[in-house]
Parts: structure tokens; sequence; C-alpha cells
């Protein structure tokens, strides 16, 4: 018989590091910031699909802010962090930092929150598992998450009907 593998708990945190490489460059040396908004995107999604245990579709990312570019050759981190869970949703705050490999400073570069859909079988919105702030800092992370989920709704127009 095989032996049973004990599944893994549930984690609210993920980090994915890698070094920046050339293929990541805009014309100014730097990482392109298409490839920064990937890795979010990435980043996220694992959470998300960790958290939920169900593929995960992106419906909303707010508040991106580049706050320094990063040079080929650093080591990136991108971190993700759920703040607020809905009925279908989860909103994860995004950290992305780079370090210097050689004098190992590390710069804080980019942050937003982006939110995901869990999906069922049929691809419609299902229910995820809960979870609620517990520390002062993640009940600030959530509010500040469900301020820019305002915002998004109230700026993004109804599509036009048909
Ligand atoms: C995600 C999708 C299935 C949701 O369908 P929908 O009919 O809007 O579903 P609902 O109205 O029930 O909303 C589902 C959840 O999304 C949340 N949501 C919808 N729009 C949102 C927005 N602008 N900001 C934050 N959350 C939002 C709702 O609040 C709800 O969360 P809750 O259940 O926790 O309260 C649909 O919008 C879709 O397919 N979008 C395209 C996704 C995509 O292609 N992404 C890019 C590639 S991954």
């Amino acid at each position: 018989m095989a032996p049973s593998v004990k599944p893994a708990r549930r984690e609210r945190e993920i980090t994915l590091r890698f070094v920046a490489e050339p293929m990541d460059l805009n014309m100014y040396g730097n990482v392109h910031g298409g490839s920064v908004m990937k890795w979010i995107d990435q980043a996220g999604y694992a959470c998300a699909a960790g958290w939920s245990g169900r593929p995960c579709v992106t419906v909303y990312v707010g508040g991106i802010r580049f706050v320094r570019p990063i040079p080929v050759g650093r080591l990136v981190e991108v971190h993700a962090r759920l703040v607020h869970v809905g009925r279908t949703s989860m909103h994860v705050a995004i950290d992305v930092s780079s370090r210097d490999l050689q004098t190992r400073r590390c710069e804080a570069t980019t942050h937003c929150v982006i939110v995901f859909v869990a999906l069922d079988e049929a691809g419609r919105p299902v229910a995820v598992p809960a979870w609620k702030p517990k520390t002062a800092r993640d009940r600030a992370l959530s509010r500040h998450a469900a301020r820019l989920m305002e915002f998004g709704r109230k700026s993004v127009p109804p599509p036009p009907a048909r």
C-alpha cells in the first residue's frame, strides 16, 4: 500500500525569489514594468490558489506603485499575503523588493493589492475558506485593501449594453 501523504497546512503567505534576467530588461537597463506585473500576478495566484485549493482568476489590481526600478542581476523577492477574504474573492497584498547580491542591500520596489476569484468546475465563482485579520497590522492592511476596492468599483464604468 502506498504511504499516505498528509496535505500541507493552508498558507496565507508566499514568497517567490529569483534573479532578474536580461530578457526582462526595458530600454533603460532596468526590469520592464510588464515583467514586474506578471510576477505580481504569479505570486498572487499562488497565494490565492493555495488558500482556496481552486483555480482562480484575477478580477482587480489596485494601487500599483512602482517605487524604484529593479536593475538586472538583482535578487527579486515577490511577497504575497492574503489580507481579506470575501465569499468567493481573496485580496492579496503584494510587496516586491530587490536585493543586491554583492552588498546584500535590499530595497522595496513595488506594491499593490490584487483580487482573485476562485472558480468551480463550471468556471463560476465558488466560496473559499474564511479568513479574518487578527493583528493590528493585518486589520490595517485589510482596511487599505477595502478602500482600494471601493475606488476601483467607483472608477470602472459598467460595460456598455449590447
Ligand atoms: C471573475 C469573474 C468570473 C467574476 O464573475 P462575476 O459575475 O463578476 O461574479 P460576482 O459578481 O459574483 O463577483 C465575484 C467576486 O468578485 C468580486 N469582485 C467583482 N468585481 C470586483 C472588483 N472590481 N474589485 C474587487 N472585487 C470584485 C465580488 O465582490 C465577488 O466577491 P465576493 O464573493 O467575495 O463578495 C468574471 O468577472 C471574469 O471572468 N472576469 C475575467 C477574469 C479574467 O479573465 N482575468 C484575467 C486573467 S486570469
